[in-house]
């Protein structure tokens, strides 16, 4: 159902500590190792949003069984190698992560898999890992779009492959066909978020990790027989607390404290960004987790912004945050320029346009390309028009990014598919009224 969400005034200055949801990258890997292991995996504070159900229905249909009880999770798992003696059909909903990733686990299934998903999903590019898995042995009826067929292969070649485009997806799908294959996998990977590679060195599978240069790392994989439970408890999801962050940055005399929040640094270039921007951010408590770095973190309200030459360094560790970063260089005093950013295009809706029609809405002059933007911060723009954002493709990352700029920036907003934020962040609602409400 298309819900229409209205906002008419700025927020009011605030002061409250909030959690947010679990790391949706650490759910959905959670669930896609547990489904390898013959044994029981436990996981606490699993992010329960579509993306991850839809992985959860994918995993039993694979005949994994899964129990939920409070803010517990279960899963059984099938072992390593697949018994599916008929053809099965796996929606991942809207979930790139998921559709790129099983396509890894389903390297050794016998029998033909239909792998489907929404609207958006299906105009998502899928050779980026189709490719690199025919080298395996697989075969796939077609290649770029879902719907697609694969039928998977008896005995897995391990292969040598090089990702340049900074893509934890595409990395992590070949780790996992690395998994079922007999000999060493070699990756060559623009670095992007390492998660996988943190779970795998906690359970003792073998894989070597070797800096190559600045830009890239080498990752060795060795085929498995078995895999080891996988119990977690997942800490709360950068990805989410970025709207929060930019909010209370944004806002007049306000300060926010995000608890157990993932600060792996591959996922924190949003930190960075807005720290060059002047924005006044602190990590507290920090401490670590089964590989992971946690801790809490602290935002205060942030006058004198300024406009920022993002570093490409960046991209990888902040690509869901940009929208949020965008809204920031729109306060800021100066031109701010981000490059390299053609990735932005690729993801539920193209993100780098709508970032730029959304600042053009509001009045922010921006010049973007195919990979990069300029944006004219007008540290004074207080909004009374109105303004309606509809037909995004439902992409939940704009439907947030809309919500903040009404907030901060001012005038009568009309955002459309309200439901969109079930699919990485069902409670983003819930959180801001409470950080709304007056205590
Ligand atoms: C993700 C990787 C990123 C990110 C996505 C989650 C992951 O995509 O945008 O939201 O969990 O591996 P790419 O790897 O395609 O950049």
């Amino acid at each position: 159902m298309n819900k229409i969400f209205k906002i008419n005034k700025k927020i009011s200055s605030f002061k409250k500590i909030i959690n947010v949801e679990g790391d949706k990258s650490l759910s959905i890997r959670w669930v896609l190792i547990s489904s390898l292991s013959k044994k029981k995996s436990t996981a606490f504070n699993l992010l329960e949003s579509e993306d991850v159900m839809s992985a959860i229905r994918c995993i039993k249909k694979l005949g994994s069984k899964v129990k939920f009880s409070k803010d517990k999770c279960e899963i059984v798992g099938n072992g390593l190698n697949f018994n599916n003696e008929k053809k099965l059909v796996l929606d991942a909903g809207n979930s790139g992560t998921l559709g790129r990733l099983i396509l890894g686990i389903l390297i050794n299934s016998k029998n033909k898999i239909k792998l489907i998903g929404d609207k958006s999903l299906s105009k998502r590019d899928f050779s980026r890992v189709t490719i690199p898995l025919k080298k395996f042995g697989a075969n796939f009826n077609a290649s770029k779009n879902l719907p697609l067929e694969m039928r998977g292969v008896n005995n897995p070649r391990p292969i040598n492959y090089l990702e340049k485009k900074g893509s934890a997806q595409c990395k992590t799908t070949i780790m996992f066909a690395a998994l079922k294959s007999k000999g060493v996998t070699t990756i060559k990977a623009k670095k992007s978020r390492d998660h996988t590679e943190l779970m795998f060195k906690h359970l003792n599978i073998p894989i070597k990790v070797k800096k190559t240069d600045k830009k890239f790392d080498q990752i060795k994989v060795c085929g498995v027989k078995k895999i080891n439970p996988l119990n977690y408890r997942i800490p709360g999801d950068i990805s989410s607390c970025a709207f929060f962050i930019v909010l209370t940055l944004l806002s007049k005399n306000s300060q926010l404290l995000i608890r157990n929040i993932n600060i792996n640094p591959t996922r924190v270039g949003i930190i960075k960004i807005l720290k060059m921007m002047g924005g006044s951010i602190k990590f507290l408590n920090k401490r670590s987790y089964k590989g992971e770095k946690i801790s809490d973190i602290f935002i205060k309200s942030s006058k004198n912004l300024k406009a920022v030459n993002c570093p490409t360094k960046y991209n990888s560790s902040a690509i869901d945050e940009f929208l949020v970063i965008f809204l920031v260089a729109a306060r800021s005093k100066g031109i701010s320029q981000f490059r390299e950013l053609s990735e932005l295009n690729q993801k539920e809706s193209p993100r780098l346009k709508w970032a730029s029609k959304i600042l053009n809405l509001m009045g922010i002059k921006n010049i973007m390309t195919k990979s990069s933007i300029k944006i004219f911060g007008n540290p004074n723009l207080n909004l009374e028009k109105k303004i309606t954002i509809k037909n995004f493709s439902k992409d939940h990352r704009i439907f947030m990014m809309s919500v903040i700029a009404a907030l901060t920036f001012g005038g009568k907003w009309r955002i459309s598919d309200l439901d969109s934020i079930k699919t990485s962040f069902p409670k983003f609602l819930k959180i801001l009224k409470k950080i709304e409400h007056k205590t």
